[in-house]
């Protein structure tokens, strides 16, 4: 065999011992996890190989490899395959370089070894090292003048497949025929831990959408004025007044303190109770459990980490916030 050279973890250069490297391929740490943006159980090609594939499991990369016969990962079957249909940015050939390492075209530590001339088997070399293909070994990151591409979410992810796109709490991206698509949650926040639109309290995302319209229309803009962020119960924007008579395009974002809510009729912070809002209530509160807005003042909502967990209900009682319980005399608050 071919001498590999000094800089290699000598793993790599026996075949039996390769094998033991592509059966525990090297999970890849990556500066942010891939699989925060997948739904649970999701399965996607690796955008560093085409041989290795990641199983999203609670939002992290499970990475698993495909080798022998088969060593392509198809992500559209989920399977691994002899030879990609479309393989236009997985293309690697081992005609004439049988006992050969040919580069990876996804990632610069990635290479293949030839086992003969229409087998190649995936390899990684050793951390902080690079592969190069002249002269067959892996290399200092200073000796290397490779640089990694970038890769295309439709060419990982099978099409229909919704994921989140990080730029808003409402959108998300899908494959359709390998194109990518933005997407819109109606009303709701796109979660991407399962991958469907739910009620925006259950998203913890701050890159609330602008409403339509927020900062009022062409015809009569708001100037200098706090309006609601339609997400939260204590977040406002503030629409600056435009020298040119238009509305403020770019209001900035603010939150009332904790225990407090942002109330349009005074744009002030007040105590939440006077203040109906629809969006979780229990954002911002210290209480465990607080008042729902759900008329006659008889059920309230479990607070979990300032998200509600749920709805509960008095029955012919009424709940009375401040004793944090369910009590026979009538209580009344603005909201219910
Ligand atoms: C995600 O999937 C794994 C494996 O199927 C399962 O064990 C885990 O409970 C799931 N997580 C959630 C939040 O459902
Ligand atoms: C492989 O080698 C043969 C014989 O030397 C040569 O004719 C052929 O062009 C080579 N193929 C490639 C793809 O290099
Ligand atoms: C591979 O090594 C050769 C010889 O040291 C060098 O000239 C070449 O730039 C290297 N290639 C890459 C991609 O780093």
């Amino acid at each position: 065999m071919r001498a590999f050279g000094a800089h290699l973890n000598l793993a790599v250069v026996m075949g039996p011992a390769l094998l033991m490297v592509l059966a525990c391929p090297m999970a890849v740490a990556r500066e942010e996890d891939i699989c925060r943006l997948f739904s649970n159980n999701t399965v996607i090609r690796d955008p560093d190989s085409c041989s290795q594939y990641i199983t999203c499991i609670d939002s992290v990369s499970i990475y698993g490899s495909c080798s022998g016969t088969t060593p392509f990962f198809d992500k559209d079957t989920g399977k691994c395959v002899k030879k990609l249909t479309d393989d236009t940015s997985c293309y690697v050939s081992c005609v004439n370089a049988t006992s050969q390492f040919v580069a990876d075209p996804k990632s610069c530590y990635g290479y293949y070894y030839c086992l003969d001339q229409e087998t190649p088997m995936f390899g990684t070399c050793p951390q902080d090292t690079h592969f190069n293909a002249t002269t067959q070994t892996c290399t200092r990151l200073y000796e290397s003048d490779c640089t990694a591409s970038d890769f295309e979410y439709c060419n990982i992810v099978k099409n229909k497949v919704n994921f989140d796109n990080l730029q808003s709490c409402a959108s998300y991206h899908v494959c359709e025929k390998n194109l990518l698509k933005t997407k819109t949650c109606s009303s709701q926040y796109y979660q991407a831990s399962t991958g469907v639109c739910v009620a925006k309290s259950l998203v913890d995302c701050v890159a609330h959408p602008l409403p339509s319209n927020v900062c009022g229309k062409a015809t009569k803009p708001y100037e200098n004025k706090f309006v609601s962020d339609g997400a939260t119960c204590r977040g406002y924007f503030f629409c600056a007044k435009q020298s040119n008579g238009t509305p403020d395009p770019n209001p900035t974002w603010n939150q009332c303190p904790q225990d407090t809510f942002f109330d349009a009729s005074t744009e002030t912070c007040r105590s939440p109770n006077l203040v109906k809002c629809t969006e979780d209530r229990c954002d911002g509160r210290s209480l465990p459990f607080v008042i729902s807005s759900t008329k006659g003042c008889r059920n309230y909502l479990r607070c979990i980490d300032g998200v509600a967990f749920d709805e509960q209900s008095c029955g012919n009682l009424f709940f009375d916030e401040a004793k944090g319980g369910c009590v026979s005399s009538v209580v009344s608050y603005a909201i219910c």
